[in-house]
């Protein structure tokens, strides 16, 4: 019997899909290629590090859909907004398992907003004597950037609105919603 597809409906804070499952299957098997092409050399794993929690479910669909030699670990910060953190603030919460030193790593993150969070990553992972380090993130704002940051692997590029889904959340809501939504702005 073929299995059911069930969509799990848009609720009342959401008001459309921005990016189905279908559209992010395909292009997180793109970014997988890419991934694969540039590391398919190296002659030992890649460390993969990301960033918890929304990048949870892409880091689980992209490590499975890459060939080459990897290792998953995690990092966890405080985000703006969070526990009264001030903009523009990263608090270190969780270190990795790994130590990075001499090690090619790829950051692997949900969403580049203000670019914060992975400009204070990128420098913290250098500090550390990393091999290379380049930068995964499943969306992008660049409307929002505050600062520059270099990110080689991007799956969408957004507008300014708040999106759940996909490991994204919304109070701790909806991450697990297999789609992009949009929510309806806040009042
Ligand atoms: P930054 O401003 O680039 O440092 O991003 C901070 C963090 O804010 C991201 O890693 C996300 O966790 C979160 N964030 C930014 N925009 C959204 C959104 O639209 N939905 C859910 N989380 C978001
Ligand atoms: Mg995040």
């Amino acid at each position: 019997m073929a299995p059911t597809l069930s969509i799990p409906p848009l609720t009342k804070d959401l008001s459309r899909i921005l990016i189905d499952a279908d559209t992010i299957s395909r292009r997180v098997d793109e970014l997988a290629h890419k991934i694969d092409e540039k590391y398919k050399d190296l002659d030992e794993p890649l460390i993969l590090v990301g960033v918890l929690k929304g990048s949870f479910i892409f880091m689980a669909d992209l490590s499975r859909k890459l060939t080459i030699k990897h290792i998953v670990d995690f990092i966890a910060i405080s985000s703006y907004g969070e526990k009264g953190d001030k903009r523009g603030e990263v608090r270190l919460l969780m270190d990795t398992r790994e130590n990075l030193a001499d090690h090619h790593v790829l950051i692997v993150e949900d969403i580049l907003d203000s670019g914060n969070t992975l400009s204070y990553l990128i420098k913290t992972f250098k500090s550390r004597g990393v091999k290379s380090i380049e930068t995964a993130v499943f969306l992008d704002k660049p409307e929002r950037h505050e600062i520059d940051v270099p990110v080689e692997y991007v799956g969408f590029e957004i507008p300014d609105v708040w999106v759940v889904g996909y490991g994204l959340d919304y109070k701790e809501q909806y991450r697990t919603l297999p789609y992009i939504a949009e929510m309806y702005p806040k009042k």
